[in-house]
């Protein structure tokens, strides 16, 4: 951690520290202390100094700062082990799948606080404008069989409708096979993709798109009847650093269960939230579109369709509608 990142936490975690204490924990001057404190203050932290209470935390920014989440996660993390922030960037997904290729680590998330060429499934763009949402990747080495890939989708749906949850008091629900709907409205998505050998997931990127304090009239005008954001639906700002670091800390524990063996508990949480089982649905997948109703997830996360002519179809990727 940064000198600046251990400022942080320990204000946090204290309340309040005196430059005394604050400098001989650090083992660099007061001076230097006053100094990264005014740096801090530049970057947006509301600092109040006094002689008898020392530094307090006032405020934080809504800024993404890798060393400020990295402060805020547990030390015995993998998801979130560590953590790249860029101001811009075209796609995290592509950042994350260079480093990937050259050997990074699993665990590492690359945030960006705007993407020029943002993603989403089927090819389409994903509108990414500056200190809006959270648009990160993640990148995953799990031990697993290519088809078994859907699990991951399925832990990153449901660790982000928990952290939504805990942080903002909304529920929202998990539409199949990966996006997030509030009063019927997408405010977030995930876009897995895969390098794998036959057998084997070599690496795995799970791409997601939140958002979180944008305005309606922020939103392009096509996106009107179909997306929303947090702040629209909570009718107030949201902390990002705190989100994102929530949805780290859910995607942590829900990739331990899958690595536990212990998916089968995952898959009855997001079945419990998935407002598209039970539904009578099309789904279009690649060149074939299907009709029938949506009955159950298997045990690698595809789903079950039983179809208007009473086959059941395994699906493991398309775009679904609601039959009225
Ligand atoms: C979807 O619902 O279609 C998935 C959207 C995924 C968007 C995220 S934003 C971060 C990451 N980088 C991208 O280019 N796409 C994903």
């Amino acid at each position: 951690m940064t000198n600046d990142a251990l400022i942080l936490a320990a204000l946090r975690e204290a309340g309040s520290v005196s430059g005394a204490d604050l400098a001989q924990r650090l083992n660099i001057s007061r001076a230097a202390i006053w100094s990264r404190i005014e740096d801090l203050r530049k970057l947006g932290y509301e600092i109040e100094a006094s002689p008898h209470h020392g530094y307090q935390l006032v405020r934080s920014p809504d800024l993404l700062l890798a060393d400020d989440l990295e402060s805020l996660l547990p030390s015995n993390r993998i998801v979130g082990r560590e953590i790249i922030v860029y101001k811009e960037t075209a796609s995290t997904n592509d950042v994350a799948e260079r480093l990937a290729r050259d050997g990074a680590e699993e665990g590492l998330v690359v945030f960006a606080e705007s993407q020029s060429k943002g993603r989403g499934r089927l090819g389409r763009k994903w509108v990414s404008p500056a200190g809006k949402g959270l648009w990160f990747s993640v990148l995953l080495r799990p031990k697993l069989r290519p088809q078994e890939a859907t699990q991951l989708t399925v832990a990153a749906a449901t660790a982000l409708t928990r952290a939504i949850e805990s942080t903002t008091g909304l529920r929202p629900e998990i539409k199949w096979p990966n996006d997030l709907l509030i009063g019927g409205l997408k405010i977030a998505g995930v876009l897995t993709e895969l390098s794998a050998e036959l057998d084997t997931i070599k690496h795995l990127i799970l791409g997601i798109g939140l958002d979180v304090n944008q305005t309606v009239d922020e939103f392009p005008h096509e996106l009107h009847p179909l997306a929303t954001s947090l702040q629209i639906a909570v009718g107030k700002k949201i902390s990002r650093p705190l989100l994102a670091t929530q949805i780290l800390r859910e995607l942590n524990f829900d990739y331990q269960r899958i690595h536990a063996g212990r998916f089968d508990e995952l898959a009855d949480e997001w079945q419990r939230r998935c407002t598209t089982l039970g539904k009578n649905i099309v789904i279009e997948t690649g060149d074939r579109k299907l009709q029938g109703r949506a009955e159950s997830l298997d045990q690698d996360g595809a789903l079950l369709l039983r179809t208007q002519h009473g086959r059941l179809e395994r699906i493991i990727g398309g775009d679904v509608s609601l039959l009225k």
